[in-house]
């Protein structure tokens, strides 16, 4: 290696952070060398196919920095060329709701005893995972540097970081300065802190987020009861600095490949070291009833929704991504066919991921499609294009023109002026209509 040239980055686990990971480093000029136990994934990268997931810029960014980035199946072929080596595997929530933490063990274990790797973990763990790792091995370098990218903007997120946190303790500081002299060009402020730390950054910094959600959410809940509008409300709490605008959008509630699972972890770790976290066990409560909601203000209009057809625009968590899980669309879904309604839904990429997860949801080509003689539609995901639907035209086609905008999307005006009974979250809800017989 020459004195310009950067060192080689291992990924362990090309997920979703892992593949931007891998791309990003490769396109600041480290040769990445980035491995998954996947075949037919790490096939398929290789070979320049498409991407396992949509992510905007990402496709680009791997295809731009091919010669630097190279795919394997083989653990050996990272530990011979790196000694960075970044851990993205995934963490699901066990039953018992703590992190299954098996894949990170087995990292752990394909580590050689005595080496000078050093294992940074992204992978986002309990705090003491850290600690825990290097009691089983000692002498091991580690360093925790939790990953903070949101889906769809993560390209940027990891290329202009606000911050980088990077945690290490006694005997793993000169790794950590490894890691920050590989996210220094990027800018941002860096958090050299320790590993526990480190690891409760990141914990507490989703749970925050978390609850500023379902706090809006509930905020958003009374706002219908007093004629108040949320947005409003929002608007105006957030010029306040200390509270600011971010993450202050009611809606029917958070999804995605975080929020869900680390509020859980989060609550569940604190439980196991004794301590009833109260809060975030109100916050995850307040998510659960928030996605179920939509029904009551169906039921409202429509009575019964048995044998009434009811069509989802949209799927995945949030727009920009084809990524279901613990997207609100299910547990919707489901409550839907639970109350005998037939439902239709239209997603622009996230149907094909979302077929097996919807059992006798029928899946639209179009939104169109799915409006066609619906009894009402729930807008779950605020992907731009509905905005710009026909719904002049569409409040003919629908049996009865009812829209449930569970992301306060769309112009209640001009829904209204289509012919729309339109409800939004937190919004001045409107009169019950005059129900035909039957
Ligand atoms: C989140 C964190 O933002 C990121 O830092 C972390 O690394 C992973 O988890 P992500 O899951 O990609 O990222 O999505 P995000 O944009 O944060 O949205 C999460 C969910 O919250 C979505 O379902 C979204 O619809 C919902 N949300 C977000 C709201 O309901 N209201 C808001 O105001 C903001």
């Amino acid at each position: 290696m020459n004195a310009n040239e950067k060192p080689p980055i291992g990924v362990v686990g090309v997920g979703w952070v892992g593949l931007v990971t891998a791309a990003c480093f490769a396109d600041v000029g480290h040769p990445v060398v980035a491995m998954d136990i996947d075949e037919a994934k790490v096939e398929t990268l290789s070979s320049g196919g498409a991407l396992p997931i949509h992510e905007p810029g990402l496709l680009d960014l791997v295809e731009r920095n091919r010669q630097r980035l190279r795919f394997t199946t083989e653990m050996t072929e990272v530990l011979e060329h790196c000694r960075l080596l970044f851990c993205c595997v995934d963490t699901p929530p066990t039953y018992s709701g703590d992190a299954d933490l098996s894949r990170v063990e087995a990292v752990v274990a394909a580590l050689p005893e005595g080496s000078e790797h050093a294992l940074v973990m992204k992978s986002t763990v309990p705090a003491g995972t850290g600690a825990a790792i290097r009691r089983s091995r000692p002498g091991l370098v580690y360093v925790s540097c939790p990953e903070f990218l949101k889906e769809g903007t993560a390209v940027k997120d990891f290329l202009e970081p606000e911050r980088v946190v990077i945690g290490a303790d006694e005997g793993s500081e000169s790794a950590a300065e490894m890691v920050a002299d590989a996210y220094r060009p990027l800018g941002g402020e860096l958090v050299m802190t320790d590993v526990a730390s480190a690891e409760m950054i990141k914990l507490a910094s989703n749970a925050f987020l978390a609850t500023k959600i379902s706090f809006i959410n509930e905020i958003a809940n009374v706002c219908e009861g007093v004629g108040a509008d949320v947005r409003e409300v929002a608007r105006g709490m957030g010029l306040d600095d200390r509270i600011g605008p971010k993450f202050l959008q009611a809606g029917i509630g958070y999804g995605g490949s975080c929020f869900p699972k680390d509020t859980q972890a989060l609550k569940q770790l604190a439980g196991n070291t004794g301590y009833h976290f109260q809060l975030l066990t109100a916050v995850i409560e307040v998510n659960e009833l928030q996605k179920r909601r939509v029904i009551s203000k169906l039921t409202k209009h429509l009575g019964s929704l048995a044998g009434k057809r009811v069509a989802l625009l949209g799927l995945a968590f949030k727009p920009n991504t084809d990524d279901m899980r613990e997207a609100s669309s299910l547990v919707l879904a489901a409550r839907l066919q639970g109350e005998g309604a037939r439902v239709a839904a239209y997603d622009p990429i996230a149907e094909a991921r979302a077929g097996e997860l919807l059992p006798n949801v029928e899946l639209a080509d179009t939104a169109v499609e799915a409006l066609e003689g619906a009894d009402a539609a729930v807008l779950v995901t605020e992907w731009p294009e509905f905005a710009e639907l026909d719904w002049e035209e569409l409040a003919g086609r629908m049996a009865t023109p009812l829209i449930v905008d569970g992301r306060n999307f769309l112009a209640p005006e001009r829904l209204r002026a289509a012919g729309f009974t339109y409800e939004g979250i937190g919004r001045a809800p409107e009169p019950a209509r005059t129900r035909t017989p039957g």
